[in-house]
């Protein structure tokens, strides 16, 4: 039979031009016409299953059957009767006889997602298997063969599942002749565009509705966010953004409204990158607070210009509003350039304080070491808020500091 080599790689499914992923692709060409036994490594939602697919539509036996398995969510009797089959009898519920995926599978791939869920009596039925591609059903003493070609995956690291005694060597050695590793999205943030255009058309397409574009800042969260949930989150972040902003264009705002933003470093602001070499964490931090603070106050003295039309032709000091990406502890700053008629220093520092409290979970004394002000400045400023009505009784303020 022949095997096609002519299919493109997006026409498999693979979205990405990261070097990573590329080398992926490269090495699932080089195994897939083989009959090797393949080892798909990855998080969850990185698309194991998408390259198990491709495995076999680039195989000699594309057009077989390819049967799935997911390996962790079957019980083990059920398991090892949906991989090998059972005899009428063989255990309470089987009323008829039935073949497993091995045997219906014959000449074509099996797919054993998590595999590393395997128990060591269905380990110990696999090696045979893959070995001698013989088996029995459950309940029968008659052997039977089959020729499947196997590919499994994993989220687990299995060789530290074997140095625990928890998998089989001689099984993890087995499936381990090819493995392919499929790294995280956050690992190959050059892809998360592209996948992100993709799946924007792909939607738009499928619901009917018109894309109507992001903004530049609100990608910049996207590259920026670590997506735990990889492929799977982004394609679905895509299509519920698009499904619920019916054609707007998506902003920054909307992003973090949608996303778990609390995990990210807080370098999301236009004052680039914390990079302070020889500082600790937290002098670097309190510095990018001033940073921030000095640069704000900078660019609303310079906006207020424009607003009120003292810009006198100065060159490149007006800022791009779109620049302003900030994290959600921080978006009041950025709903002040909104409010530039009653802006003042005051605001700014009110946010700065409430923001930076709100960040260290009430703490007034690592909120006043970021803002390099004394607790006492600290709770005095915090009293004068809640006597004005902008934050609660809650809000922290409600012990007095001891003395300095
Ligand atoms: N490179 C890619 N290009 C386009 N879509 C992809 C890509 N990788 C994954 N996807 C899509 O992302 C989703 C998750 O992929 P898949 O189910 O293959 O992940 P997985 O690694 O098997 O996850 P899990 O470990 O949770 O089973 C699917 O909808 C899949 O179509
Ligand atoms: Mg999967």
């Amino acid at each position: 039979m022949s095997i096609a080599t002519d299919i493109s790689q997006e026409e498999l499914g693979i979205i990405g031009r990261s070097t990573a992923v590329r080398e992926a692709v490269e090495t699932l060409r080089r195994v897939a016409p083989t009959d090797l036994t393949v080892l798909l490594i990855g998080e969850s939602g990185v698309g194991k299953e998408v390259f198990a697919q491709a495995l076999h539509r680039l195989s000699s036996r594309a057009e077989k059957k390819m049967l799935s398995i997911n390996c962790g969510a079957i019980p083990e009797t059920l398991l090892e009767s949906e991989l090998f089959g059972h005899e009428k009898g063989a255990f309470t519920g089987a009323v008829e006889s039935r073949k497993g995926i091995f045997e219906v599978a014959d000449k074509g791939t099996i797919f054993l997602d998590e595999i590393g869920e395997l128990t060591p009596a269905t380990q110990v039925k696999l090696l045979r298997v893959l070995e001698s591609g013989t088996f029995t059903r459950v309940g029968s003493t008659e052997e039977q063969t089959t020729d499947v070609r196997v590919v499994a995956a994993t989220n687990r690291d299995l060789e530290e599942a074997v140095s625990r005694g928890e998998f089989r060597h001689d099984l993890y050695y087995r499936l381990n002749s090819a493995k392919i590793f499929i790294p995280p999205l956050r690992e190959r943030r050059e892809d998360i565009q592209l996948l992100f255009a993709y799946f924007a058309y792909h939607a738009s397409a499928r619901l009917g509705i018109p894309f109507g574009g992001i903004a530049p800042d609100a990608m910049e969260v996207l590259l920026e966010y670590p997506w735990p949930g990889n492929i799977r989150e982004l394609k679905n972040f895509t299509e519920l953004i698009i499904t619920l902003e019916q054609a707007e264009k998506i902003t920054a705002d909307t992003v973090f409204e949608h996303l778990d933003t609390s995990r990210m470093r807080p370098r999301m602001n236009p004052y680039g990158v914390v990079h302070l070499p020889g500082k600790t964490p937290e002098q670097a931090e309190r510095e990018l607070i001033y940073r921030a603070l000095i640069d704000l106050r900078n660019e609303v003295v310079a906006l207020k210009e424009v607003v009120q039309g003292s810009y006198g032709g100065r060159e490149g000091i007006a800022p791009n509003p779109e620049q302003f990406a900030l994290p959600p502890s921080e978006k009041e700053a950025n709903n002040l350039i909104d409010r530039l008629d009653t802006l003042n220093l005051e605001e700014i520092e009110r946010t700065m304080i409430i923001g930076a409290l709100r960040k260290f979970n009430n703490s007034r004394r690592r909120a006043a070491d970021a803002l390099g002000i004394s607790e006492r400045t600290l709770y005095r400023k915090l009293n004068q808020y809640k006597e004005e009505g902008y934050i609660d009784d809650d809000d922290g303020v409600e012990e007095e500091p001891g003395e300095e």
